[in-house]
C-alpha cells in the first residue's frame, strides 16, 4: 500500500473512532475524565468501551498494546457502582474509575500475562499484584491491560530491540510511523501519545521512561529510586529500577504519581528510604503556574550539540528564552566531572554490575512465581535458543542475558564497580548541582539518562518540539533525589506556556 493511501485509512479509522457520545475521548486528561463522570457525559464502563474500541482499531499499525484485560469492564462497572453509591468526589481518588495500561514487565495477579514481552514467560502466574498495581486498584484504578516494551526492558542484548517485543511485536511511532519509537517503554509512550488509554505506567533503568516518552511526544516521570516500589516487576537492577508514569500532561503524570508512590514491605529498604521525599498532602500542589519563578537551571555542556540553524538549536534556543522569561535564572556552560567517563555504559562500571544484579534479582523474581514454565535465566537462555524465528535471536542475539549467564553474584569486582559509579555520581552531578545551587539542570531528550540513572535521580521530560520531518523530541528537567515536587513546578509552568503537544497523525513519511 502506498504511504499516502495508508495515511488516508489512518486518517478513516482514527475519525470513526470518535470516543464516547458526548465526551471527547481524544487529549481527554484526568480532570476531564472524572468531571465527565460528575456531570454524567460518561461512565467508566463508557470509557473502558471506547479505549478498547481504539486498540482494537490501531493496535494492528502502532503495537503499543500486548494484551488488554477481559475483566476490565467488570471493574469499570464497579467503579461506576461505587459512583452512584456515594457520589461525593471527596475522598475519592483522582483515578477513580480511570482506565490505565501497564507496561508488560509490571506484575498483575488476573487474567493478564506478565511477561516483559518474551514467550518464554507466556503462561506464568505470579504470586500476586506488584505494589505499584495494588495501589492503582486501591485507588479504584481500571487496569486496561498491558502495555508492549523492548523486550526483557532492553537488557536482552547491546543492541536492544527497538521498540520490539516477540509478544507484542514492533511498536511504532504514531508521528512518523517510521521513526522509532524507543525504548524501553514503548508501548505505555506510543499508547499515551495516541490516546490508547487515559494513563500509563512504565519503568526505567536508564533511559526507559525518558527516551520513550521524549520521542512520542508525552510527558514522562521518572521518580528517584525508591519513590516507587518495584516489588512485582521484572527486574534489572534494584539500584537503579524505578516506576513511574507516562501520560499525555504534566498534571495526568503526578495525578498517577500520587497514587503509586509510598512504602511497600516487599521493597522495604529502598522505598522507607526514600518515603521522606514524599511531600504531606501529595504532589498536585507544585501544579504551579509560575513554577519556574526564581528556579536556578542549569545546562550542562555535552548534550546540545546541535548544529547551527537546526530545527533543535533553534527550539532548544528558544527553550531557554522560554525558561528564562518565566523568570528563572540559566545557568550556561556548566561541566559535570567525568561526564564522558560516566555515559560510557560499556567502561563506567555499570557493564560490571548491571549483569550481576540482573541475574541474581531476575532468578529471584522467578523462582517466586506460583507458576512458571522457566525458572531461572538459564532457562530463558535455552528457552531463546530453542525459538530462534520467534525470538528473532539472528536480528538481536542475547549477549547480555550470556554475560549475565555468567556472572556469580555481587563480589568484590561488582561492589568496587558500584563504589565507582557512587563516586561518580557524587562528584559530577550531585556535586555540580550543590555547588551552583541548581534546582534542576535542562538537557535534551533522555541524554542525560545515565547520569542520573548512576545516582537513582529522578527526572521530568516534556514535549519540547518536532524535527524537521515532525518526529518528536522532547526537554528533560532532572534533579537530585526528592526533587520531585520543584521538577513538577518548572515542567509544569514549562508546559503550560509552550503547549507543544500535538495530536499523532501517523504520518508513513519515510527516510
Ligand atoms: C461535562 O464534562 C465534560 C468533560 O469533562 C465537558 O467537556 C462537558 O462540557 C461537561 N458538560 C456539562 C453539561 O457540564
Ligand atoms: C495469557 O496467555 C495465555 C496463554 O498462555 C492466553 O491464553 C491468554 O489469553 C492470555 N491472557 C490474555 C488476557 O490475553
Ligand atoms: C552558531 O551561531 C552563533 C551565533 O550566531 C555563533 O556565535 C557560533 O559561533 C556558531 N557556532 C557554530 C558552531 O557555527
Ligand atoms: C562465559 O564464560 C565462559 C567460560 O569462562 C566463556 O567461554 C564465555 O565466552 C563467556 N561468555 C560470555 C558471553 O562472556
Ligand atoms: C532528540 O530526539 C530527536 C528526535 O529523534 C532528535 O532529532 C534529536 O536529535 C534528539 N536530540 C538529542 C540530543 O539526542
Amino acid at each position: 500500500m502506498s504511504g499516502q493511501r495508508l495515511q488516508l485509512l489512518l486518517l478513516a479509522v482514527v475519525a470513526a473512532v470518535g470516543g464516547c457520545g458526548a465526551f471527547q475521548l481524544e487529549e481527554a486528561t484526568v480532570d476531564a475524565i472524572q468531571l465527565g463522570f460528575r456531570n454524567g457525559t460518561v461512565t467508566s464502563r463508557q470509557l473502558v468501551v471506547a479505549y478498547l474500541d481504539r486498540i482494537a482499531r490501531l493496535n494492528p499499525l502502532l503495537h503499543a498494546v500486548v494484551e488488554v484485560n477481559p475483566d476490565a469492564l467488570a471493574q469499570a462497572d464497579r467503579a461506576d457502582a461505587e459512583r452512584r453509591r456515594s457520589p461525593s468526589p471527596r475522598r475519592r481518588s483522582a483515578l477513580h474509575g480511570v482506565p490505565v495500561l501497564l507496561k508488560d514487565n509490571i506484575a498483575t495477579r488476573d487474567r493478564l500475562n506478565t511477561t516483559a514481552g518474551s514467550l518464554a514467560l507466556l503462561g506464568s502466574a505470579v504470586r500476586r499484584d506488584a505494589g505499584v498495581v495494588r495501589r492503582l486498584r486501591r485507588a479504584g484504578a481500571v487496569v486496561l491491560g498491558k502495555a508492549n516494551l523492548d523486550e526483557w526492558a532492553n537488557f536482552r542484548s547491546l543492541e536492544g530491540t527497538g521498540g520490539w517485543s516477540a509478544r507484542g511485536g514492533q511498536g511504532r511511532n504514531p508521528y512518523v510511523l517510521s521513526a522509532a519509537p524507543c525504548g524501553s517503554s514503548t508501548g505505555s509512550a506510543i499508547a499515551a501519545a495516541a490516546n490508547m488509554a487515559a494513563v500509563t505506567l512504565g519503568t526505567e533503568t536508564d533511559g526507559s521512561i525518558l527516551c520513550p516518552s521524549s520521542l512520542n511526544s508525552v510527558v514522562g516521570i521518572k521518580p528517584t529510586v525508591g519513590l516507587t516500589s518495584r516489588a512485582g516487576v521484572v527486574p534489572i537492577s534494584p539500584r537503579q529500577d524505578t516506576v513511574g508514569p507516562i501520560c499525555r500532561t504534566v498534571a495526568d503524570a503526578v495525578q498517577v504519581l500520587d497514587a503509586i508512590v509510598g512504602y511497600d514491605s516487599r521493597d522495604a529498604k529502598v522505598t522507607r528510604a526514600a518515603s521522606k521525599y514524599i511531600p504531606p498532602g501529595g504532589y498536585m500542589q507544585f501544579l504551579k503556574p509560575d513554577g519556574l519563578r526564581g528556579k536556578r537551571i542549569g545546562i550542562p555542556n555535552g548534550f546540545f550539540n546541535f548544529p547551527n540553524g537546526t530545527v533543535q538549536q533553534i527550539v532548544y534556543q528558544q527553550l531557554i528564552d522560554t525558561v528564562r522569561k518565566q523568570g528563572a535564572t540559566v545557568i550556561e556552560n556548566l561541566d559535570i566531572a567525568n561526564l564522558t567517563v560516566i555515559q560510557d555504559v560499556l567502561n563506567n562500571g555499570e557493564q560490571i554490575v548491571l549483569p550481576a544484579e540482573f541475574k541474581s534479582s531476575l532468578n529471584a523474581y522467578l523462582s517466586d512465581l506460583l507458576y512458571s514454565p522457566v525458572r531461572s535465566l538459564a532457562d530463558i537462555i535455552a528457552f531463546n535458543d530453542a525459538h530462534p524465528i520467534e525470538e528473532r535471536l539472528k536480528d538481536f542475539g542475547q549477549l547480555v542475558f550470556l554475560v549475565a549467564e555468567n556472572t556469580t553474584g555481587i563480589g568484590r569486582a561488582e561492589r568496587a564497580a558500584i563504589r565507582r559509579l557512587n563516586k561518580l555520581s557524587a562528584d559530577g552531578l550531585e556535586k555540580l548541582m550543590a555547588e551552583k545551587q541548581l534546582d534542576a539542570v535542562v538537557t535534551p531528550n533522555d541524554s542525560i539518562s545515565t547520569v542520573l540513572a548512576i545516582g537513582g535521580m529522578p527526572a521530568i521530560t516534556v514535549p519540547a518540539g518536532y524535527g524537521g520531518r515532525g518526529v518528536p523530541f522532547g526537554v528533560c528537567f532532572g534533579g537530585l533525589k526528592g526533587y520531585e515536587p520543584r521538577l513538577i513546578e518548572m515542567a509544569y509552568a514549562f508546559e503550560q506556556v509552550t503547549m507543544v503537544r500535538k495530536v499523532p497523525k501517523f504520518l508513513s513519511t519515510t527516510f
